[in-house]
C-alpha cells in the first residue's frame, strides 16, 4: 500500500569503475524505456567521472546523471581529485559519498564522508551518504549500532530532505547476490529513520533512505515494499538498461 507521506522513491544506479563511451547507448535505451512505459520513481545514474559530460550531453530527460564521489574542497592542489563544483557544472544534482568501497579502498572515515557531504551540499547538490555494516559486525550483533553511529557521524548538521539521502548498503550484500531479509532491512531502516527524526524533526521524516546491495528485478518488489525504504542504490544491475528498468518498474506495483 502506498504511504502518502513517504518521499518519492529514487532508483539510483552506481556504475562504479565500469563504462566506456559506448555505454551512452544504455542511457539512451533507459530513457526510451521510461519514456514509453513510465516510471513511478525518480531515476538516476552515477557513471564514472569520465562519462559524466558525455552522458549529461545526451539530454536524457528521464534519467538524471550524478557522481560517485567528490573532494571535500572546492578547488586546489589535490591531484587526481574532482570537486563538487566541477560535477555541478554538468547539471548533476546528486553526489554519492562514503560508499563502502571508498571507505575501504581509500580509508575514508565518517569525518571525511561528512566533509564531502557538506562540500556537495554547499554547491546545491544532494549528497547520497552511504552506510552499512560488514559481515563480522552483523554476526557479532552490532549491525544496528554500527549503522546508526555511521549515520550520526557522517551526516552534516544542516542536512535537509532536499540536500541529503541516506543509502543503507550492507557491505556483505554488495556484489554477492546475498540480501538481508525484509525484516532485517525494515529494522535498520527504522533505526536510521529514528536517528534522522530525532536530529532533524519533520525534515528527518522526509529524507530518503535507499537500500543497496544485490538489488535486482527479481527481488526489487519485496525490498522496495519494506517500510522506510524509499528507493534503491544499484550496482551491477544498473549497467544494462533492461535490467535497471526491471527494478524501476517494481514501483508500478508498489505505487
Ligand atoms: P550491487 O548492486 O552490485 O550489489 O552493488 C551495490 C552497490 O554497491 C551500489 O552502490
Amino acid at each position: 500500500m502506498t504511504d502518502m507521506t513517504a518521499p518519492k522513491a529514487l532508483v539510483a544506479g552506481n556504475w562504479k569503475m565500469n563504462g566506456l563511451k559506448a555505454a551512452s547507448a544504455e542511457i539512451s535505451k533507459l530513457n526510451d524505456l521510461v519514456n514509453e512505459n513510465g516510471a513511478k520513481c525518480d531515476v538516476l545514474i552515477c557513471p564514472p567521472y569520465t562519462l559524466i559530460g558525455t552522458l549529461a550531453d545526451l539530454g536524457a530527460e528521464n534519467v538524471a546523471i550524478g557522481a560517485q564521489d567528490c573532494h571535500m574542497n572546492i578547488s586546489g592542489a589535490h591531484t587526481g581529485d574532482i570537486s563538487a563544483e566541477m560535477i555541478r557544472e554538468f547539471g548533476c544534482e546528486h553526489i554519492i559519498v562514503g560508499h563502502s568501497e571508498r571507505r575501504a579502498d581509500h580509508g575514508e572515515s565518517n569525518e571525511t564522508v561528512k566533509a564531502k557531504a557538506s562540500a556537495a551540499q554547499a554547491t546545491g547538490a544532494t549528497a547520497i551518504i552511504c552506510v552499512g555494516e560488514t559481515i563480522d559486525e552483523r554476526e557479532a550483533g552490532d549491525a544496528v549500532s554500527v549503522v546508526t553511529s555511521q549515520v550520526k557521524a557522517s551526516i552534516p548538521d544542516d542536512a535537509t530532505a532536499d540536500n541529503t539521502t541516506i543509502a543503507y548498503e550492507p557491505v556483505w550484500a554488495i556484489g554477492t547476490g546475498k540480501v538481508p531479509t525484509a525484516g532485517d532491512v525494515e529494522e535498520i531502516h527504522a533505526e536510521i529513520r529514528a536517528v534522522l527524526e530525532t536530529r532533524f524533526g519533520a525534515d528527518g521524516a522526509k529524507i530518503r533512505i535507499l537500500y543497496g546491495g544485490s538489488v535486482k528485478a527479481s527481488n526489487a518488489n519485496e525490498l522496495m515494499s519494506v517500510p522506510n525504504v524509499n528507493g534503491a542504490l544499484v550496482g551491477g544491475a544498473s549497467l544494462k538498461a533492461d535490467d535497471f528498468y526491471g527494478i524501476i518498474s517494481a514501483y508500478d506495483e508498489i505505487g
